[in-house]
C-alpha cells in the first residue's frame, strides 16, 4: 500500500508519557510507509492529534485544535484523532467536528495506514477496537533515537477503577508486554543511541511476566535484566500505584545502581475517607509506610506524586489531611489538579460536588506547599557533585540541559560537550524549577 499523495505528517501528543510513546511509534509507522515528518501542522498533509481524556479541559483543547487546522485558503489537511478522546468519544468526534477524517483508539493505531486509505476515498474511518493481536506485534521495530532518553511502554491499561478516572475505559484492561519483546526493544533503543530508558505503564509496577527461563518476574526482575545492557546507563519507571509497590522493587532501589533514585508514586489525597470514596485501596498510612521502607534502602530517593483537590464530598478537614500528608511525605516535585467530573465514571454521579471557588482556593494552597518543598529540595543540592545526562540544547549559546538522577533539570554552558554525554557537575545554583551546574568531569557515556 502506498500513501503517494500524503507525503508529510505531523503528530501532536497530549496527556501522559504513554501518549508520547504512542506518538513516536505512530511516527515510525508513517516513516515506514514512506512519509516524512513535517516541521509543523501547516506543512503537513496528515495531522494526528494524539489526545488525552483525563480532564474536561484536555478534551476541550482537542476541539479547539481541530478548528485551528483549517487553513486560510479554506482547505484542511487529513485529520486523524488518536488517543484517549478517540477511544472515549468514537464517532461522536466526526459528528461534532466534520473535518476529522480518521478516529483511531490507542490499541488500534497500527492500522493507521489502512484507515488513511479509507479516508483518501472520502469516507470517514473509525477504529476503536481493542484487538486480540497486540499492535506491538505488527509495528515496525525501533530505529535510531534522536535523543539519549527513551520511553518504553511495558504495561498498558488499568484494572483499578478509581472512581474519578477514565483510563480503565480508554486504555482497557491491564496487560503486560512479554519479557523478550521488552528486552529486544530496550536493546534496539540502546543500539539506536538511548542511554536512559524510562519504563512506562499506567500502573507500571504491576508489570509481570515470565523471563526467558520461564520464571515469573515482576518489574524489579525486568529492571535487573535491563541493568545488564552495558551501554544503558540509567533506568527509570512511571507511574506506580502504591498497592503494586512490591518488596522486590523497593529492594532494587537499594541494589541496582542504574535505577535512578526517583519514584513517582501518586497518593491523590491524604484523607482516608476520600481515598476510600476514590476506590484507591490504600490508606494514607500504608502510603507513608512504603516511603519509609524505600528511604531506608535509598535515603536520597526523590518523591513525586499526583493530587486531586475537590473530589466530591471533600471537606475542609479532608483537605487539611492532604496538606498534612504532603508535609509528612515531602515531595521533590508533584502534579496537582482540580477534580474534573468525567462522563461515565462513578464519581461524576456522586452528591456533594465541590464549588469551583473552593477548588481554586485549595489548589492554590496545595501548590504553594508543593512549590515550597520543590524549591527546598533543589536548594539542598547546591554545592553537591552529581552526574547529569545531557538531553537537549538550551536557549543560550553553548548551553546544554541535562537531568540529575533525581530528575531535576540542570543548565550548563560548555561548547565542547554534546547531547548524550554523561558528565559530572557541581551544582552552583538552584531555582524553583531548575539548577545551574559547572562541569567537573566527563564520564564514559
Ligand atoms: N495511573 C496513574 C495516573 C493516571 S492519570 C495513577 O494511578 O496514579 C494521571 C493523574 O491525573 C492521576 O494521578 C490523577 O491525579 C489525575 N486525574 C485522573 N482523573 C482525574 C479527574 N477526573 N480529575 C482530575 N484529575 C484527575
Ligand atoms: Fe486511573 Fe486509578 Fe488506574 Fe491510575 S490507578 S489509571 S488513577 S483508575
Ligand atoms: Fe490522558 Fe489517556 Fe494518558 S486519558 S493521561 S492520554 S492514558
Amino acid at each position: 500500500m502506498t500513501q503517494a499523495d500524503l507525503k508529510k505528517f505531523h503528530i501532536k501528543s497530549f496527556g501522559c508519557q504513554m501518549n508520547v510513546y504512542d506518538g513516536e511509534r505512530m511516527s515510525e509507522l508513517l516513516v515506514d510507509q514512506g512519509m516524512s515528518a513535517a516541521k509543523n501542522s501547516e506543512e503537513a498533509d496528515l495531522v494526528v492529534l494524539n489526545t488525552c481524556h483525563i480532564r474536561e479541559k484536555a478534551v476541550d483543547k482537542v476541539y479547539s485544535d481541530i478548528g485551528r487546522l483549517r487553513r486560510k485558503d479554506g482547505t484542511s489537511p487529513m485529520i486523524a484523532v488518536a488517543g484517549c478522546v478517540a477511544q472515549a468519544e468514537g464517532k461522536e468526534i466526526s459528528r461534532r467536528a466534520p473535518s476529522v477524517d480518521i478516529v483511531v483508539g490507542p490499541q488500534a493505531y497500527h492500522r493507521l495506514p489502512e484507515l488513511m486509505e479509507v479516508a483518501k476515498s472520502g469516507k470517514k474511518a473509525l477504529d476503536t477496537d481493542m484487538p486480540a493481536i497486540s499492535k506491538f506485534d505488527v509495528l515496525p521495530s525501533r530505529g535510531k533515537q534522536a535523543r539519549p532518553t527513551a520511553f518504553l511502554t511495558v504495561q498498558e491499561g488499568c484494572d483499578k477503577f478509581c472512581t474519578y478516572c477514565v483510563v480503565p475505559y480508554t486504555r482497557g484492561a491491564e496487560i503486560s508486554r512479554p519479557w523478550t519483546d521488552l528486552i529486544d526493544e530496550a536493546k534496539a533503543l540502546v543500539d539506536g543511541g538511548a542511554r536512559e530508558i524510562t519504563l512506562l505503564g499506567q500502573n507500571v509496577n504491576a508489570w509481570s511476566g515470565e523471563d526467558d527461563k520461564g520464571q515469573n518476574q515482576g518489574l524489579d526482575g525486568l529492571i535487573r535484566a535491563l541493568d545488564k545492557i552495558s551501554d544503558l546507563k540509567r533506568i527509570r519507571y512511571m507511574t506506580s500505584h502504591p498497592n503494586d509497590m512490591t518488596e522486590g522493587l523497593i529492594a532494587a532501589h537499594g541494589e541496582v545502581a542504574k535505577l535512578m533514585p526517583f519514584i513517582h508514586l501518586p497518593v491523590q489525597s491524604g484523607s482516608d475517607r476520600i481515598l476510600k470514596a476514590m476506590n484507591r485501596s490504600h490508606s494514607s498510612q500504608s502510603y507513608l509506610d512504603i516511603l519509609d521502607r524505600m528511604r531506608e534502602l535509598r535515603p536520597d530517593i526523590a518523591l513525586s506524586g499526583d493530587f486531586i483537590v475537590g473530589f466530591p464530598g471533600e471537606s475542609d478537614q479532608d483537605f487539611e489531611e492532604t496538606l498534612q500528608i504532603v508535609r509528612d511525605a515531602n515531595y521533590s516535585q508533584a502534579f496537582s489538579f482540580k477534580y474534573s467530573p468525567r462522563p461515565g465514571t462513578p464519581a461524576a454521579a456522586m452528591n456533594e460536588q465541590i464549588e469551583p471557588e473552593v477548588m481554586d482556593e485549595r489548589l492554590q494552597r496545595l501548590q504553594a506547599l508543593l512549590n515550597e518543598q520543590q524549591y527546598a529540595f533543589n536548594q539542598q543540592t547546591v554545592g553537591r557533585r552529581t552526574n547529569i545526562l545531557l538531553e537537549r540544547q538550551g536557549k543560550l549559546d553553548g548551553q546544554l540541559i541535562g537531568k540529575t538522577p533525581w530528575l531535576q533539570s540542570v543548565h550548563i554552558i560548555s561548547p565542547d560537550l554534546k547531547i548524550g554525554d554523561l558528565v559530572e557537575v557541581e551544582i552552583t545554583q538552584a531555582g524553583p524549577n531548575s539548577l545551574t551546574g559547572q562541569i567537573k568531569e566527563r564520564l564514559a557515556a
